[in-house]
């Protein structure tokens, strides 16, 4: 590698945003980790530098962009993957709640998108890589407020593509099922009108999690889509069946899907 690309990753104090900073520090990237947690100021932490970033606040994006870029010139890559993620009836889930989930999951990856464009378009190029789920394809049963958020990513991220594409940006989003990891979950307990669904539910999601792909695999499927030139819009990633979601919704009938929906969270 010549030049190492800088790498800017939101959510990396655990989990996938961890795995992925680790992965690319060590094969000579720049990058870049944030979080809520981090130092104010930039510091090494193994292969790669963790500084602060609230992604639901303006002010903490700008410094953290500011921070970087004037630091090593630019940033090639941003890496939205911080989310927030709320499980619960949405009768239920609070309008706070609700509201730093799509904070995050939406506003949050938006505020780096509008805060990188402007250093990738003066410096001729870049990449965004957004962290949706098949959660954004498919919007589960009591995980509606994160299927909101993710859905809105999708959607802005749709737009962008072919908005920045004339500036040498490429934006992809990444859509996987379920990782071994903490995943960013608050579980917003039913108040009684929607037992026993809604354990049954969260015991079936809680079991599809334990059998998921380990986060540190996500790290190469990053690095490939961010030296793609012309990478794909969307990325499947996780389990056989969970990464043929996003397929399978496109070709079977609503009627059908719904009831299989149905039987499959016993809902
Ligand atoms: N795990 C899965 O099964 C799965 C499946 C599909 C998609 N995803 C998506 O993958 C991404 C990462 O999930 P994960 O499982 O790795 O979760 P995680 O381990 O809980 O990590 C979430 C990260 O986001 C950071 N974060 C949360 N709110 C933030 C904010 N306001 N500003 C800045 N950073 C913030 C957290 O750090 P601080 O708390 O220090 O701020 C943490 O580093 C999420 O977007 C999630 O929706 C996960």
């Amino acid at each position: 590698m010549d030049t190492p690309k800088v790498v800017l990753i939101t959510g990396a104090s655990t989990g996938i945003g961890k795995a992925c900073a680790e992965y690319l520090g060590a094969r000579g990237y720049r990058v870049y980790g944030t979080s809520r947690r981090g130092p104010e100021s930039p510091t090494a932490t193994g292969p790669f530098t963790m500084i602060r970033m609230d992604i639901t606040d303006n002010a903490s994006v700008k410094k953290g962009v500011d921070t970087i870029a004037g630091r090593e010139g630019r940033i090639d890559v941003a890496f939205n993957n911080a989310g927030a993620h709320v499980v619960g009836p949405i009768e239920d889930v609070s309008i706070a709640d609700a509201e730093t989930s799509l904070q995050t999951n939406f506003f949050g990856a938006l505020r780096v998108c509008k805060a990188v464009i402007p250093l990738m378009r003066a410096a001729g190029g870049g990449s965004i890589i957004n962290m949706s789920s098949v959660g954004g394809v498919l919007s589960l049963p009591y995980q509606g407020i994160y299927g909101a958020g993710k859905f809105a990513l999708e959607g802005m991220t749709e737009a962008l593509r072919v908005e920045v594409r004339h500036f040498g940006i490429r934006v992809s989003v990444i859509e996987p099922g379920d990782i071994r990891t903490q995943d960013c979950r608050s579980v917003s307990f039913a108040t009684s009108a929607y037992e026993p669904w809604f354990s049954t539910a969260v015991k079936l999601y809680e079991a599809d999690e334990k059998k998921g792909y380990p986060p540190e695999k996500i790290g190469p499927l990053v690095e490939h889509i961010m030296n793609s030139p012309n990478p794909k819009l969307h990325y499947s990633f996780g389990r056989a069946f969970q990464s043929m979601v996003p397929f399978l919704k496109r070709v079977t009938p609503q009627r059908l899907a719904q009831w299989l929906f149905c039987q499959m969270y016993k809902t």
